[in-house]
């Protein structure tokens, strides 16, 4: 990584604006990061509108050419059509690029209204395999069999991601999540691969969670939560679950870490409800992109950035109506850049 003060060029980054609401939340985070002079340079590719499709196979695509080369990709959501088509882009792109690891901070934020005050969490989930796998085929017609891969390559290698990242920042807990009372060989290896990688780290308190019952505990006391590390469907469903618990989907960024390459996004999909209106939150899209330029050693930026966000929501006058306000996204960014320091 290239120090900040050292470096006079710009780092490149894969931009991709995405669909539905992504081109919206996009412009006003590059708009923010150019104000508040971050040192990138955008690498932009589009997919074909309104499909949710890129041309060709993700494979050859365009995009994830572009990711292998500059490393860092700043995504906006991507529609996936429901039951029928073909497979999702961003699983593939997790998949093609081997970003194992999504990390997801929830982090309640100033002055959006929540039931609970201090919540502060890190939703680790394995990114390439479980229910994912689209291995899915139609035994006899009316009857259908989806394929649930777990490896103990995969599980070891996110549990040390999991543990590794609580050492690094601090964290006291990982809770592995599981449901391994039922699906007692995939889950259950799931838990074994992570116990034994827990023995290696004694300082951090490790907890075993069965997946139904985190997520009432998640909703009736968050706190005893620190790190939550889970497979992949699990931690889709959780990682909604803890955005809903800080005010919403619009607030929370992530990150799919891989050896080589590591794609930023907001949890959030792309919001066909709202989409083309300038009334979308893109608070999760401008901490994502915070994440990444931590991830390229741009800390300060990062870092103004991020308190210029916090002011904003602090103040509480330029808010998007899924957090109780009624500014525009454009007025909401204009707010944020405002509030840079
Ligand atoms: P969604 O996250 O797009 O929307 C759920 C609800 O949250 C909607 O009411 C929406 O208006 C609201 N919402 C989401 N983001 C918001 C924002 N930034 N500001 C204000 N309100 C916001 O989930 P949904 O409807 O299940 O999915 C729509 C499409 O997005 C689907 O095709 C799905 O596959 C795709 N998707 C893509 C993801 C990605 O690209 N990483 C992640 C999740 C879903």
């Amino acid at each position: 990584m290239t120090s900040e003060h050292s470096q006079s060029h710009r780092t490149k980054v894969t931009l991709i604006p995405g669909d539905g609401i992504g081109p919206e939340i996009t412009q006003a985070m590059v708009r923010l990061l150019e104000a508040a002079g971050a040192h990138v340079e955008w690498e932009e590719k589009r997919i074909a509108r309104d499909t949710g499709r890129s041309s060709g196979d993700p494979k050859q695509s365009a995009i994830v050419n572009s990711i292998r080369k500059t490393h860092i990709g700043l995504k906006g959501p991507l529609t996936t059509p429901v039951g029928e088509g073909r497979r999702s882009l961003n699983v593939s792109l997790r998949r093609e690029l081997d970003l194992y690891a999504n990390l997801r901070p929830v982090k309640k934020l100033p002055g959006v209204r929540t039931p609970f005050k201090d919540v502060d969490l890190i939703i680790v989930r394995e990114n390439t395999e479980d229910l994912y796998s689209g291995l899915e085929h139609t035994v006899v017609p009316g009857v259908v069999e989806s394929l649930k891969i777990i490896t103990e390559r995969a599980s070891t290698r996110i549990a040390h991601f999991a543990f590794e990242y609580a050492r690094k920042w601090g964290r006291k807990q990982v809770a592995a999540i599981h449901k391994a009372n039922i699906m007692k060989l995939s889950d259950g290896l799931f838990l074994n691969s992570v116990r034994k990688v827990s023995r290696e780290y004694p300082e951090i308190e490790y907890r075993e969670v069965i997946v139904d019952n985190c997520a009432l505990q998640m909703v009736m006391r968050p706190q005893q939560f620190d790190v939550l590390l889970l497979e992949n469907l699990y931690g889709d469903i959780i990682s909604d679950l803890g955005a809903g618990l800080v005010g919403g989907l619009g607030l929370v960024p992530g990150a799919n870490l891989g050896e080589q390459c590591a794609l930023f996004e907001s949890v959030h999909g792309s919001a066909p409800d709202i989409a083309g209106q300038g009334i979308a939150n893109p608070t999760a899209m401008m901490l994502s992109a915070v994440m990444m330029l931590r991830h390229i050693g741009q800390e300060q930026v990062a870092d103004r950035i991020e308190k210029a966000i916090y002011k904003t929501y602090k103040i509480g006058r330029h808010l998007t109506r899924d957090v109780g306000g009624n500014a525009k996204t454009e007025e909401f960014t204009d707010a944020v850049i405002g509030a840079l320091e």
